[in-house]
């Protein structure tokens, strides 16, 4: 099988190195953990579930730009709305009126929202999330997962992080994900101090095997945070609309407070979104928080689109089903060149890992055997599966897959 070369990626790369900290920096960095050899640094286009380098090469993208893109790229129904509003303006002097659409539209789908507030990253609804519960509350303490990522506001990192001081993370307690006991020991020791339990859906973090809650986890928690009058938090930026319409919280049969929102809901154009219940409105309402971009309507006339489009189709049953066709197929395949291939995590967004090797050094050469062939995997964060992703995809991965394992076996490149 014909592997891929990157000149024009490296050329790039190497201008971009003088001019950009990092070259590339945040989670598209390619330093330490893809190998040049092996990965396109910079996509020159995108359509459907496929995107080409500045070489020329094509790749099934099992990334999909790290979540943003759920229908494939350039979708047509997203696009259309996205120019309509174009057309009529973007960044005005007043919101336009979709927005009040979109609002209408996510409190309709997502259960229990009965509100929505718009901005454009991830990050900056968790941190409107924390302010909110604060606010609500007066409480400072916020309990959040060991491992799990909530963004790059200081406090969503650790004390010992470049440019994060001590006093940033002060009130924030990690404990481990599924350890209901953990909770409850924070609670009891800072009586009438938390105000708010944030995680994510089930636990996806980078470099270990991601794990769904322990039955009756979601319900423990939830009747702690009424019982205590803490504010529940669901960051749902990475699994929302990949799990269920309705909200990851549906999926897992329970009620949060609060949910953060970002990737699949705009299907790459800019945009997040926190949802919350009815009792903490007035307190979203008197935090003061915005940004010169936040009100921006094309990014919500996409939105809106893709947001309707997913509900029409069942965009996560598709995902899912993608995914678990995919997922079998592979672990079949490395089985039959004598490799475990262990998968863990939703198969919308799973995270795979080849126990053959403990290190991840073999997970990160196969990773690239795959990717110069023309499936882009990564090796240490999930990957993710969109709708546009077709039973060709399905088979031309599954050709790679054998052909990578091969290449492997017989002693790389
Ligand atoms: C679970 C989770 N929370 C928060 C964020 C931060 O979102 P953003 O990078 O858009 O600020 C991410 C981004 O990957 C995420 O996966």
């Amino acid at each position: 099988m014909k592997t891929f070369t990157f000149e024009k990626s490296q050329a790039l790369f190497d201008r971009a190195a003088k001019v950009i900290p990092c070259g590339i920096y945040g989670h598209m960095s390619p330093a330490p953990l893809i190998p040049p050899s092996d990965y396109p640094f910079y996509a020159a286009s995108g359509t459907g579930s496929r995107f080409t380098d500045p070489d020329g090469n094509e790749f099934i993208d099992y990334m999909c730009a790290y979540g943003p893109m759920v229908l494939g790229y350039n979708h047509p129904k997203v696009d259309e709305a996205a120019k309509k509003q174009r057309k009529l303006g973007n960044c005005l002097t007043a919101p336009a009126p979709v927005m009040v659409e979109l609002a209408e539209k996510l409190t309709d789908l997502v259960s229990g929202a009965d509100w929505a507030f718009f901005a454009k990253n991830g990050g900056d609804t968790t941190t409107y999330a924390v302010m909110v519960a604060r606010a609500a509350t007066g409480r400072k303490k916020i309990v959040a997962i060991k491992g799990g990522y909530h963004g790059v506001a200081p406090w969503t990192q650790g004390f010992g992080h470049h440019g994060v001081i001590e006093e940033d993370a002060q009130n924030i307690v990690r404990i481990p994900w599924n350890d209901f006991a953990a909770f409850e020991r924070v609670v009891s020791e800072n009586p009438e101090n938390v105000a708010a339990f944030m995680a994510t859906p089930y636990h996806h973090p980078t470099f270990a095997d991601n794990e769904m809650p322990a039955p009756g986890y979601w319900k423990k928690v939830e009747d702690l945070c009424r019982k205590k009058g803490i504010v529940l938090i669901v960051d749902d930026i990475r699994c929302g609309f990949r799990l269920d319409v309705h909200g990851s919280h549906a999926h897992f049969g329970f009620k949060p407070d609060l949910v953060c929102f970002c990737k699949a809901i705009g299907n790459g154009y800019p945009i997040s979104a926190l949802v919350g219940a009815e009792a903490l409105k007035n307190d979203a309402a008197r935090v003061f928080y915005t940004g010169s971009y936040w009100f921006s309507a094309v990014p919500m006339a996409a939105a809106l689109a893709c947001i309707e489009e997913l509900e029409r189709i069942d965009g996560p049953k598709i995902m899912l089903e993608f995914g678990d066709k995919l997922l079998k197929g592979m672990v079949e395949i490395a089985k039959g060149h004598g490799f475990t291939l262990k998968v863990s995590g939703a198969p919308s967004m799973p995270y795979l890992r080849l126990t053959d090797d403990p290190s991840l050094v073999l997970m990160q050469k196969w990773c690239g055997e795959c990717t110069r062939r023309g499936a882009y995997f990564t090796s240490h964060h999930n990957w993710f599966v969109s709708t546009a992703h077709t039973d060709e995809d399905l088979q031309r991965t599954f050709d790679i897959v054998d052909d990578a394992f091969r290449a492997i076996k017989e002693g790389g490149k």
